[in-house]
């Protein structure tokens, strides 16, 4: 997730109010920063790696000259957060200027493509291919307008984005486009505007055209045309005026960061299904060559690395050993060694049991691989190899879109893994790849199913003095993390354990009324699980089950249910069904009057040990 912005002015300078922009949007990203403008035919760039504020003492982003320019702010997905992948890029001329947000899947065959026709790269971005995309096919169509070789190449692209593109040939305008990024115009009296949030530009302007999948848009000083990127038609699109407060506008009218951010898992699922194959393919060969693995992390990412060592297990027959993070040091510290390699998973990256466990396996010549969210964080910078789970930045200090971009991604090592060893059938792999690409789909079919009856089981509870969340397999993990996030918003005291351990103690709390939060996909699990529910039933227990829809047996057991579309296969359940506990937490935090992107006591990132 990046910020994109671009501004045509009728009269003035367009670099401080680009700059001015960007520092709106920097809630979408902020390890680099850069601003291109032009002025008498000419380019002019200024960027750098680092926050705006920092960036701007050393190179004044106010001072470029021109009327016309683009910026971004960057989250780093493909490149580390250096200088030379910062944004924006241009071609072998210098000529073509581009900022992007998303993804782009094919960058790997464009750019071999590319550079064997000549041009030049310099950054490890995926964005730049785009401006040596439209130069080439230029070269090879002199005829073509600038706007028409944007177009033409756009056909060629991949994946996801909102570009923002401007080029000396056509220097009174901004190409942008869109595909799956966001991108929104805005429009008044002092001229045109591009931006990936409607934030970029209230300040000055309430008057927005958004901007669909699928379509390309020409900013002028004059004003705007909308196109269809498949067959240039064009498309007639009145502004809007847009009601948010400035406050509403950063949180895309969503009351609260956890709750956009619960909302945002179909595009940021759909983000990590991008993802490189080379990278998954390093760090498989690592996983695969170790004698023992030890995944380590803290809170939320510890309960992603527990899912994890059922996906090992029953998918590569690799044993694993999830270990929180502040006890590894003493846990496991004396015994890893050369042979030992640690998986460690944080989305900060900077969280200090985290990164303490990590240093002492490292002094130990272990063999660190991590997933973190922060590319250019303490973890990345220790790490052998590392894997960003491309989720974006998360402002809710609760963990909800990350956590299921960790276990994306940790599915998706967990299937390479199996390919690799050979231990699962083609057909099983054939399937869970197919559930795999599903998941984007299933996360927003339960918020737009679910999100109402959610809301009235978390006024029926709000007022429980404790909670269990109970499941079995790889449905503990999701127990652990539904309990985390009730427990850490709304306060109110939780337990989660395997639900086979009932009756080992935990049993003895439950009386009439005690609500019990079970997590029930239809695996192999499920009668076992049925059991589990009897027992706590027959002391009076209220059921609150989270099931696969049309699931009669559990459905006539449950006091309440929620449901999830169904034939989710068991290694990749905890994706799903963590969504409706993510969405239970938060509406019992407002039952109760609590702000859940501020718990007390808590910090996003745990720099302390
Ligand atoms: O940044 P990390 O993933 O390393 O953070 C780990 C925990 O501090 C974090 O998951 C914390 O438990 C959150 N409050 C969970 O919502």
């Amino acid at each position: 997730m990046c910020g994109i912005f671009g501004c045509v002015l009728k009269e003035g300078n367009a670099a401080p109010l680009i700059h001015a922009s960007l520092k709106r949007l920097e809630y979408r990203g902020y390890d680099s920063v850069g601003i291109a403008t032009i002025s008498e035919g000419k380019i002019y760039i200024k960027k750098d790696q680092g926050k705006i504020d920092d960036v701007h003492k050393i190179l004044n982003l106010d001072d470029l000259p021109g009327n016309i320019g683009i910026g971004h702010t960057r989250w780093a997905t493909h490149g580390a957060p250096l200088k030379v992948n910062a944004h924006p890029h241009t071609d072998c001329t210098g000529e073509i200027v581009v900022v992007h947000n998303g993804i782009i899947e094919n960058f790997i065959e464009l750019k071999n493509e590319l550079q064997n026709l000549g041009h030049n790269f310099v950054s490890k971005t995926d964005t730049e291919v785009m401006a040596h995309l439209i130069e080439e096919t230029l070269k090879q169509n002199p005829k073509l307008t600038f706007t028409q070789a944007v177009l033409d190449s756009l056909k060629r692209v991949e994946g996801s984005y909102a570009f923002a593109i401007i080029s000396t040939r056509e220097p009174d305008k901004i190409v942008c486009a869109r595909n799956e990024s966001p991108l929104v115009l805005g429009i008044n009296h002092q001229g045109v505007f591009c931006a990936s949030d409607i934030p970029a530009f209230l300040a000055i302007t309430n008057k927005a055209v958004m901007v669909n999948n699928g379509e390309l848009a020409i900013l002028t000083a004059q004003g705007y045309e909308i196109r269809k990127i498949s067959d240039n038609t064009p498309i007639t699109r009145e502004p809007i005026t847009i009601e948010w407060t400035p406050e509403m506008a950063v949180k895309q009218g969503y009351p609260h960061f956890m709750i956009k951010e619960i909302h945002e898992q179909p595009e940021t699922l759909r983000n990590t299904l991008r993802m490189q194959e080379h990278y998954l393919d390093l760090l498989t060969t690592f996983l695969d060559r170790a004698n023992e693995v030890f995944l380590v992390a803290c809170g939320t990412s510890y309960h992603a690395c527990l899912a994890a060592s059922y996906m090992f297990s029953k998918l590569a027959f690799l044993p694993t050993f999830p270990v929180y993070a502040s006890e590894f040091v003493e846990q496991c510290g004396k015994s890893v060694s050369i042979d030992s390699t640690i998986l460690a998973v944080s989305q900060s990256g900077e969280t200090a049991d985290t990164i303490a466990a990590v240093t002492c396996a490292q002094q130990r010549a272990a063999t660190i691989l991590s997933l973190t969210n922060v590319i250019g964080s303490t973890l990345t910078r220790i790490s052998r190899v590392y894997i960003g789970t491309q989720a974006g930045p998360e402002i809710g200090v609760a963990a909800t879109k990350t956590f299921t971009s960790q276990l994306s991604v940790l599915a998706q090592l967990a299937l390479k893994l199996a390919k690799k060893r050979g231990k699962v059938s083609q057909d099983e792999i054939d399937s869970l790849e197919e559930n795999l690409q599903k998941l984007p789909d299933l996360a927003e079919t339960i918020v737009n199913t679910q999100e109402e009856k959610i809301k009235q089981i978390a006024k029926k509870y709000a007022d429980s003095k404790v909670f269990f969340f109970l499941g079995r397999g790889i449905s503990t993990a999701t127990a652990f993390e539904g309990r985390l996030k009730l427990m850490e918003i709304a306060y109110i005291p939780s337990i989660a354990f395997p639900a086979g351990e009932s009756k080992h103690g935990p049993i003895s709390l439950v009386e009439n009324g005690f609500p019990v939060v079970f997590v029930c996909p239809k695996d192999e699990c499920h009668k076992t699980l049925i059991g589990n529910i009897m027992e706590m039933k027959a002391r009076g227990a209220h059921i609150i089950a989270v099931i696969e829809e049309g699931d009669q047996e559990i459905k006539g057991l449950a006091d309440d249910y929620i449901e999830v579309p169904k034939g989710i296969p068991s290694v990749l359940s905890p994706i799903p069904f963590a969504v409706p506990l993510q969405l239970l937490a938060y509406y019992t935090a407002l039952e109760k009057g609590f702000n859940p992107d501020m718990p007390r006591n808590l910090a996003k990132s745990v720099t302390v040990k």
